[in-house]
């Protein structure tokens, strides 16, 4: 994927071990395979994203499979429309669903993560592709450079995403639906108060392509049912008294319940 200096917008080019622009910017490849292009007036906080634990969390629950048919449900969505080329995943986490999308479609990935621990992890595990700690809203790719731009449970900016976006490339988002998790947040939670959610929004410059529910039912057992606490936003929210009656369970069934909206950008 074509890279842009995030300090002044020119070409990144690959110079040994780093990335550099004509402007002598240099940002290192780190060890594991990542980049660094995160400028520190665009972090709010150190370490900004998801953190190590969280990550680990995630990892150890996505390689369990139970997620399995979001990730099918994706590749099928791209395949159907017949998409090819250039995949950008935003958010991408640990890697899972941007490493299983390329290998289905045999195309090239970079995977954007503000977490420096989530590009880290990927980087590690999936070599074959192009990690990179950035912010969503300012990201360090060239104009229409994109022909599939994925995020999965994280952050929409239409604007942004239009950019990097060709006419005609595609956008596609899986959001949690209301009742994603409800076993989950049964036990943790003395009442649910889920505000309502915009499932289908209205994206400036796209026009909808396709809507489709992806609902399935898991058990998760062990360390696998704190995991799945781990990887979501719950982990934050949680009381003391939540925490406790969930560590009591060692086995949980429960139903993911998603839904995946598919764009093509004007
Ligand atoms: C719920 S996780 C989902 C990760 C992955 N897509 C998955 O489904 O396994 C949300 C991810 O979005 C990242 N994130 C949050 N805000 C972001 C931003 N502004 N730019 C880039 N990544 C962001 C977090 O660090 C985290 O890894
Ligand atoms: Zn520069």
């Amino acid at each position: 994927m074509e890279l842009l200096c995030p300090l002044c917008g020119e070409p990144l080019e690959t110079i040994e071990k780093s990335l550099a622009c004509p402007n002598r910017h240099s940002f290192d490849i780190a060890r594991q395979g990542y980049v660094h292009l995160l400028p520190v007036q665009s972090k709010h906080s150190r370490s900004p994203g998801d953190t190590r634990e969280q990550v680990a969390s995630r990892r150890r629950f996505l390689e369990g499979g139970f997620y399995e048919p979001i990730a099918k449900a994706v590749t099928r969505a791209a395949l159907d429309a017949g998409i090819q080329g250039e995949i950008l995943d935003v958010g991408c986490g640990e890697g899972y669903y941007g490493a299983y999308l390329a290998r289905a479609l045999g195309c090239p990935l970079t995977g954007v993560d503000i977490s420096k621990e989530a590009v880290r992890c990927a980087a590690g595990k999936y070599k074959a592709h192009q990690w990179l700690c950035a912010s969503a809203a300012h990201l360090p790719v060239k104009d229409g450079a994109v022909s599939l731009l994925t995020s999965l449970f994280s952050v929409t900016l239409p604007g942004e995403f239009h950019r990097v976006l060709r006419p005609g490339g595609y956008f596609l988002q899986v959001l949690a639906a209301e009742d994603h998790l409800l076993g989950l947040k049964g036990i943790i939670y003395d009442r649910l108060t889920e505000k309502p959610k915009d499932l289908s929004p209205e994206l400036p410059g796209f026009t909808p392509v396709k809507t489709e529910t992806i609902r399935f039912s898991f058990t998760v057992e062990g360390e696998q049912v704190q995991n799945l606490l781990s990887m979501t936003p719950h982990v934050y929210r949680i009381g003391p008294e939540g925490a406790a009656r969930l560590r009591e369970r060692s086995r949980l069934t429960d139903t993911a319940s998603c839904v995946l909206n598919l764009f093509r950008r004007d």
